[in-house]
């Protein structure tokens, strides 16, 4: 009887701890390091206790080898990984690719048995050499022709890290990014096949509305709301981890994305409704510097003055101050997220970026650093 109850402890205890290790996947970008004055971000600003994995993009692909992207990466690598001084359970990855790199250098690397063979003899030595954990694939996004070399150089990727583990070092992680668009997911991902091979996917579920849209609307809803078109029904993250789900990723294995910035837009007219009609992208932040986005940290300056409004059904906010409109996630909408991703029993959450969060805390008040990621991780840690 007491042994009965003792294992009984034992098992809820391991289930307890298997059930709270949620990951916390967050993305650094080394372009961050470009942004003027305090919108200027090193890997040193990040706290080595908030994520459970930290990424690092984005890593070159150079005579179908991996190689550096910034003049100064090795540097900003070795910064990256001094952090697991201070956290030995940080775990450090390199994301290969991105938006910039795009689909059509990777494609030609895959589709051939020699430079795909090429490309993968190089990771490991190449991670090792910095100090990394794992490899992050960031390939946006594959068209159908390259579906089935996806699937084999994820594949033969994870065999040469299971290869490459000598007893005594830890096998290399490897994952994913991938789209949360429907069309984009039908077309370049054997997801049940990718799955299988990588230690966690990260869905990108944002950029869901943008700058290409011709009326407001929220890039990343966790819900379809009440006004989308019926075409619009698979623009929201429910939807998009549901497909997933449905398409046999484990929930184990998958990321949720969260975002710490916002789309922006101008609008045409007085209406500053969701779905009112926009005459272009928003104007550049003063530090992003980019049409059309904004990050946490300059959404908290632009707060002041702004009018928020909160979309019920798509539980997320926008704001709006003249004739500019903001969808974004504030800590409400990112612990409601948090919140939703432990419902659905998932591996966890994944921020883009710790830089575009207010990573210094003196934007958003509080005196908080990275208050949406620790929001998250609040929730996370939370029974
Ligand atoms: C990435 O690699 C390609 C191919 O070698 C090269 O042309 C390009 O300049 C590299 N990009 C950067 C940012 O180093």
């Amino acid at each position: 009887m007491g042994l009965r109850v003792a294992q009984t402890g034992f098992a809820v205890l391991v289930l307890l701890q298997s059930c709270a290790a949620y990951k916390l996947v967050c993305y650094y970008t080394s372009w961050s390091q470009y942004r003027e004055g305090d919108g200027s971000c090193f890997p040193d600003a990040i706290d080595p206790f908030l994520c459970t994995h930290v990424i690092y993009s984005f890593a070159n692909i150079s005579n179908n080898e991996i190689d550096t992207w910034e003049w100064n990466d090795v540097t900003l690598y070795d910064t990256l990984n001094t952090l697991k001084n201070r956290n030995p359970k940080l775990k450090t990855l390199l994301s290969v690719g991105g938006w910039n790199f795009g689909s059509q250098r990777f494609s030609k690397m895959a589709s051939n048995t020699q430079s795909r063979r090429t490309f993968i003899k190089s990771v490991p030595p190449f991670l090792r050499t910095h100090g990394f954990d794992g490899l992050d694939l960031a390939w946006l996004f594959p068209g159908w022709r390259d579906k089935k070399h996806l699937t084999t150089l994820v594949k033969e990727m994870k065999a040469e890290f299971v290869r490459e583990a000598l007893p005594g070092t830890e096998q290399l992680l490897l994952s994913a990014a991938v789209s949360a668009g429907k069309v984009a997911i039908d077309r370049g991902y054997d997801i049940a096949q990718i799955s299988q091979h990588l230690d966690f996917i990260s869905l990108l579920t944002y950029d869901f509305h943008g700058t290409w849209s011709r009326t407001t609307g929220h890039h990343s809803p966790l819900f379809r709301g009440q006004r989308d078109a019926s075409s619009d029904r698979f623009s929201n993250a429910d939807y998009a981890v549901s497909y997933m789900l449905r398409l046999r990723a484990p929930a184990d294995k998958l990321v949720m994305g969260i975002p710490t910035f916002g789309r922006s837009f101008t609008l045409a007219s007085s209406s500053t409704d969701v779905g009112a009609p926009v005459s272009g992208p928003g104007i550049p932040g003063r530090f992003t510097q980019e049409k059309g986005m904004l990050a946490y940290y300059e959404i908290c300056n632009f707060l002041q003055g702004a009018i928020v409004h909160r979309i019920l059904g798509q539980q997320v906010p926008y704001a709006t101050k003249g004739n500019q409109w903001v969808g974004y996630d504030d800590q409400e909408s990112v612990k409601n997220k948090a919140r939703y991703l432990k419902n659905r029993q998932l591996a966890g959450a994944m921020v883009w970026a710790l830089d575009l969060d207010d990573f210094r805390g003196n934007f958003c008040g509080q005196d908080l650093r990275f208050p949406l990621t620790r929001a998250i991780k609040d929730v996370l840690a939370a029974e």
